[in-house]
C-alpha cells in the first residue's frame, strides 16, 4: 500500500482531501443524492435555467421509464465548456495539440476555440443540420475533431464519433442505426508517419447506405481524394464566410448530447445515449476530483476521441473545468518509445492519463527511454481501460512517477459516462492493481451467479445500485435492449459485465469481463461480432471466439473453427482470409491472434456452447474445466485439448 506522496497533497483544494472526507462525501451522496448532485451541478455547470429537480426514476422501474437528472433545468453543455471561460481566462490554452511530428504543436486559447466552434456551428446550420439531427464524426486526433463535437452539441445536434480505425462497414452500420445525415471527416489521418485513408473509407461507407446528404472534409495531409459534387464540401470552404459568434441552442437537461457505439456480448454494437445535463455534470465533477485538477495544470489524456475516454476526459470534462487539455495525434512509439516522456518534459505535463497496454508496451522497451527526460512536472498518473497488472503498475509508479506521484486506476465504462471506481488523487492510499473505492454517487454491490448479494470481502458480479448523473440513458432506438442488457441479470440493478473482488478494506479489484466481451489493448469488442464474420466464409461451418491473457495487449483473440469439410485443416491462406474479413467488417483493430481447428464445439444436450471450456483451454488452464457431464458429446473436449493453435 502506498500512502499519498506529500507532493500530491500539497496545495490541493479538493472536496475530498483524506479518507474521512471520502466517507463523509460518499455518505452524503448516498443519503440525499438530489441535494448532493444539485449542489455539484449548480457549482460546476452553467445552467440557463438552473434545475430544482434531481433524480426521477429508478433502476427497478427502468423498463417503464428512462431515469432523468435535473430534468427541469435548461442548458447547453458547450456554454460550460467555452462561453463562460471567456469571462475569466479567454487567453488560457484550452487545447494544447501535438501532431504526428513532435515539432507540430498548436496551442488554442479558449477565445480561439470558442470562435472556431461558433464558426463551425454556423457552418453546420447552413447545411441544414439542426436540433436532434445525428452527425457522424470520423476523424483523426486533430483539434477540429473536438471542434466538430462541440459545434454539433452547440446547435443541439447529436454527434456520434466513430474511431478512425473502424472499417467502412462499421461506419455504414452506425449511419444506418443512428440515421445520420451528415458525416464529418478528413482527407487522411496521420499516425507514426503512416497515412490513414479516412475520406476513402467514408466514401465506401456512404455509398452502401442511404441518408447522408453532406460529407464535410477537413484537409489534413493534402493527400489525393475524390470529392463527390453536390455531397462533399471542404471544411475550410464551408467555414470561410461564417460568423465567429453563435448563440448556443438551449436544450432541456435530458436532450441527447451524443451517441457512442460500444460492443456487447450479443448482436451489433449498441448506441449508448448520453445527455447534456447529467453527462457534463458527472464528467466535470469526476475530472476535477479524481485527478485533483489545479488551475495551472497541463492535463494530458492520450486516448482517442473515438472512445468514451476521449469524449469525457479529453473534451467535455476538462473543457467544462476550464483546463488546458492536451491532444495527441501520434503513437507512443513514434519516433521512439520516449515520445510520451519527451512530451511531458517539453509541455510540463502535470497529469498524465493512459492505458495499461501502453504502459506494458513502453515498460518492455526499457527504462532508458524514460530516464533521459525530466518528468518532475508530473503529479498524478492515471490508468484506464483494462485491469493493470502489478508489474506494469510498479513500473508506472517507480520509473515514470519516480515515487513522487500517485496513480489513479480509474474503472468505468462507455455506459457509466465517467469514472465510477477510482482513487481520489490527494486522498486515497493506493495499491497496484486495485481501482480502490467507488466515486460519490456510486454504490457498488457484488452478486454471485445465483443472484445472491455478497457481503464483506468477496468476489462476484459487479453491479451498481442507484442511478448517477452520468449513466447512459438508453440504447439509441432500443430501450428494451437497454433494459435486457444491463438490468435483467440482477433485476433492479445495473450489471456492469465485469467481475470484481472486494477486499477487507472495501477496495475493488476488477477481474475483467465475465460476459462475451473482450478487451484487446483497451479496445472493446464482442466475440459474437467476430463469429458472425467468420462463419460467412464458405469453408467454415461453425466458429467460437474467446479471449485469452496477452502479455502486452491485456487480451488476445482466439478463434475455434469447425470446417464444413472435416478433412480440411488450418492453412495460412485461411487465417489471412478470415483476418482480412474481420478487418474489413469491423476495423484495423480486429485481429484473431490464434486459430484452432476442432471437430466440433462443446455443446450441451440443449445445444448451448459451453464457452467456459473454450476459454479455459485458450487461457492455458485446461486442468480446471468444471462439470462437463452435461455435454452432448464429451469426447470433443479431448479433441479440443489436443488440437494445435496457429
Ligand atoms: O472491463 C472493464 C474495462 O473496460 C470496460 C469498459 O470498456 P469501454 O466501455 O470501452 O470503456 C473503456 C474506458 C472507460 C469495463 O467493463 N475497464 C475499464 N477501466 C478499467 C477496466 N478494467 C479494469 N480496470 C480499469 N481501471
Amino acid at each position: 500500500m502506498h500512502i499519498v506522496p506529500d507532493r500530491v497533497k500539497q496545495g490541493s483544494t479538493n472536496i475530498i482531501q483524506n479518507m474521512d472526507d471520502w466517507r463523509r462525501v460518499h455518505l452524503s451522496s448516498m443519503s440525499d443524492p438530489d441535494t448532493f448532485w444539485l449542489g455539484i451541478t449548480n457549482e460546476l455547470i452553467d445552467w440557463q435555467t438552473p434545475p430544482t429537480e434531481g433524480l426521477v426514476g429508478a433502476f427497478h422501474s427502468i423498463a417503464d421509464n428512462q431515469v432523468s437528472w435535473f430534468a427541469d433545468g435548461k442548458l447547453n453543455a458547450t456554454i460550460s465548456c467555452l462561453d463562460r471561460h471567456l469571462l475569466t481566462h479567454p487567453e488560457k490554452t484550452a487545447i494544447l495539440w501535438e501532431g504526428d511530428e513532435p515539432d507540430d504543436v498548436r496551442a488554442i486559447s479558449y477565445r480561439q476555440l470558442h470562435s472556431d466552434v461558433c464558426r463551425f456551428s454556423n457552418a453546420l446550420s447552413s447545411i441544414g443540420v439542426g436540433l436532434g439531427d445525428r452527425v457522424i464524426i470520423y476523424m483523426g486526433m486533430v483539434p477540429e475533431a473536438a471542434v466538430a463535437m462541440l459545434a454539433c452539441a452547440r446547435i443541439g445536434a447529436i454527434h456520434s464519433v466513430v474511431f478512425g480505425g473502424f472499417s467502412a462497414e462499421s461506419i455504414a452500420n452506425r449511419i444506418e442505426d443512428s440515421r445520420a445525415k451528415v458525416v464529418i471527416t478528413m482527407d487522411e489521418g496521420l499516425r507514426g508517419s503512416r497515412k490513414i485513408p479516412l475520406k476513402n473509407t467514408v466514401d465506401e461507407a456512404v455509398q452502401s447506405v442511404s441518408g447522408i446528404e453532406t460529407v464535410v472534409v477537413l484537409k489534413r495531409t493534402g493527400g489525393e481524394i475524390s470529392m463527390t459534387e453536390g455531397r462533399d464540401i471542404w471544411w475550410h470552404d464551408i467555414c470561410q464566410n461564417m460568423d465567429d459568434s453563435h448563440e448556443a441552442v438551449i436544450v432541456p437537461a435530458e436532450h441527447p448530447l451524443f451517441i457512442l457505439y460500444t460492443s456487447g456480448s450479443t448482436g451489433k454494437p449498441k448506441g449508448e445515449v448520453h445527455v447534456h445535463g447529467g453527462y457534463i455534470t458527472y464528467t466535470a465533477f469526476t475530472h476535477k476530483t479524481v485527478f485533483d485538477l489545479r488551475e495551472d495544470d497541463v492535463y494530458a489524456c492520450v486516448a482517442d476521441v473515438g472512445w468514451i475516454t476521449g469524449h469525457s476526459y479529453i473534451v467535455y470534462g476538462p473543457l467544462a473545468n476550464g483546463a488546458t487539455t492536451f491532444m495527441f495525434e501520434s503513437t507512443p512509439l513514434y519516433p521512439d518509445a520516449g515520445r510520451y516522456w519527451d512530451m511531458v518534459e517539453r509541455h510540463k505535463i502535470n497529469i498524465f492519463y493512459t492505458a495499461p497496454t501502453a504502459i506494458r508496451a513502453l515498460a518492455a522497451k526499457g527504462d532508458n527511454f524514460v530516464e533521459k527526460y525530466d518528468l518532475s512536472s508530473l503529479r498524478v498518473l492515471g490508468t484506464v481501460g483494462e485491469p493493470i497488472n502489478p508489474e506494469a503498475w510498479d513500473w508506472y509508479y517507480d520509473v515514470v512517477g519516480g515515487g513522487r506521484c500517485t496513480i489513479v486506476d480509474t474503472w468505468w465504462q462507455t455506459e457509466t459516462g465517467g469514472i465510477s471506481i477510482s482513487p481520489i488523487a490527494p486522498a486515497t492510499p493506493v495499491i497496484g492493481g486495485s481501482a480502490t473505492l467507488p466515486m460519490p454517487g456510486i454504490s457498488t454491490a457484488l452478486y454471485n451467479a445465483e443472484g445472491q448479494r455478497l457481503i464483506g470481502p468477496a468476489e462476484g458480479l459487479l453491479c451498481i445500485e442507484h442511478p448517477w448523473p452520468g449513466i447512459t440513458r438508453t440504447i439509441w432506438g432500443d430501450h428494451e435492449r437497454f433494459v435486457n442488457t444491463y438490468f435483467s441479470t440482477i433485476p433492479g440493478l445495473y450489471f456492469t459485465g465485469d467481475g470484481c473482488r472486494r477486499d477487507e478494506m472495501g477496495y475493488h479489484w476488477i477481474t475483467g469481463r465475465v460476459d462475451d466481451v473482450i478487451n484487446v489493448s483497451g479496445h472493446r469488442m464482442g466475440t459474437a461480432e467476430f463469429e458472425a464474420i467468420i462463419i460467412e466464409d464458405e469453408a467454415i461451418a461453425e466458429a467460437a471466439v474467446v479471449g485469452f491473457p496477452h502479455e502486452i495487449k491485456g487480451q488476445g483473440v482466439q478463434a475455434y473453427l469447425i470446417m464444413k469439410n472435416p478433412s480440411e485443416t488450418y492453412s495460412e491462406d485461411l487465417a489471412k482470409r478470415l483476418n482480412l474479413m474481420c478487418r474489413k467488417s469491423i476495423g484495423a483493430h480486429a485481429k484473431v491472434d490464434y486459430f484452432c481447428v476442432i471437430p466440433g464445439l462443446p455443446k450441451t444436450r440443449s445445444g448451448k456452447v459451453m464457452r467456459r471450456i473454450l476459454r479455459k483451454v485458450a487461457e492455458g488452464d485446461p486442468s480446471n474445466l468444471g462439470d462437463i457431464s452435461t455435454l452432448a458429446d464429451p469426447s470433443v473436449v479431448e479433441a479440443i485439448l489436443t488440437s494445435k493453435r496457429y
